[in-house]
């Protein structure tokens, strides 16, 4: 195996180490398996939360679950991480730190799928202008539902910024397939407590994949496996206790159930890692979050 280091773009910090990387040959091997696998995946059956229900269903399940939580989002994430969720997304963005670099001729092209709140969108501008003075920089905030979007556009209008927006567009989209959007065209594409929703999480890697530039990065912040025993155990008490807690503040059980059950079901970190590099990502990597309850993952595309 020919080992390369990886050219990394400008603005993607140190801190997300470059790998050994494959030949271009193995890497485009390992794209087109991916491509084969993501196509043979279509089984009649997939999980929602513990029960198995039609593919076709899940994605009508998942748009109801988000619906319901839309209006009281904020709440809902404040719940079920304590708060602690506001101090994941600030660390997600700072170790990005993407932007237009003064010296740079080109703006960047940002893409947040399943955005809706537009917490990271707006974090990810906000970073950009206040680090690197980029007032260029575009951002496509993608979600696959109308009402989450609403409450991102909704946010934009409250705080009298990115709203009507040329820079900013709020797009309906499935992150599986991202039918609007071109090949080659972004050079971030982030995804935060979002993919583990999807039907199918291998073909939203490919589609993240497609839709990058080369140099472009892939970026998710995601529930993941706790690595600390005792933490765990008081993780799986409190899990327990969210879908209760759920129906107290927002009168919802079932969603918060399904989003306990959703988190369980996500992929182990070593295990996602493989499927990014499946998708055709080079120097994949994560770095867990409070012991492992959430994990900032990446890959670069060549
Ligand atoms: C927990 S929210 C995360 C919102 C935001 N990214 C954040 O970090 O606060 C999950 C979002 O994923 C969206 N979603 C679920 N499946 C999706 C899909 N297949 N394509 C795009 N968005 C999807 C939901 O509509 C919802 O807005």
């Amino acid at each position: 195996m020919v080992n390369k280091v990886l050219v990394r773009p400008a603005w993607v910090k140190p801190s997300i180490r470059a790998l050994p990387m494959r030949t271009l040959r193995q890497a485009r091997n390992v794209h087109s398996t991916a491509k084969e696998t993501a196509k043979d995946n279509s089984i009649e059956t997939t999980h929602f939360g513990s029960k198995t229900v039609a593919k076709s269903e899940k994605e009508k399940l998942v748009g109801s679950v988000f619906s319901n939580v839309a209006s009281k989002y904020d709440i809902m994430n404040d719940v079920m991480s304590l708060g602690i969720h506001r101090l994941w997304k600030d660390h997600f963005i700072n170790k990005l730190d993407a932007g237009k670099r003064p010296n740079a001729k080109e703006p960047l092209h940002f893409i947040d799928v399943a955005g809706g709140s537009g917490d990271i969108a707006f974090g990810l501008l906000d970073h950009a202008e206040h680090k690197f003075y980029d007032k260029e920089s575009t951002m496509h905030v993608v979600d696959i539902n109308p009402d989450m979007l609403k409450e991102g556009e909704k946010r934009a209008m409250n705080q009298g910024k990115y709203f009507n927006d040329p820079r900013v567009k709020f797009l309906v989209q499935n992150g599986e397939t991202l039918d609007q959007i071109e090949s080659n065209s972004k050079d971030v594409y982030t995804v935060s407590f979002g993919i583990r929703n999807f039907t199918n999480i291998q073909a939203g890697l490919n589609t993240a994949y497609r839709v990058l530039k080369p140099g472009g990065i892939f970026y998710c912040l995601e529930f993941s496996k706790v690595d600390n025993p005792l933490v765990d155990t008081v993780y799986q008490q409190w899990s327990k206790v969210l879908p209760v807690l759920g129906s107290v503040v927002a009168n919802d059980y079932d969603s918060y159930q399904y989003l306990v059950e959703s988190i369980q079901k996500f992929p182990e970190p070593e295990r996602f890692q493989s499927m990014i590099e499946k998708a055709g990502f080079q120097s994949a990597g994560y770095e867990p979050l409070t012991f492992g309850v959430c994990a900032i993952h990446w890959g670069i595309k060549t």
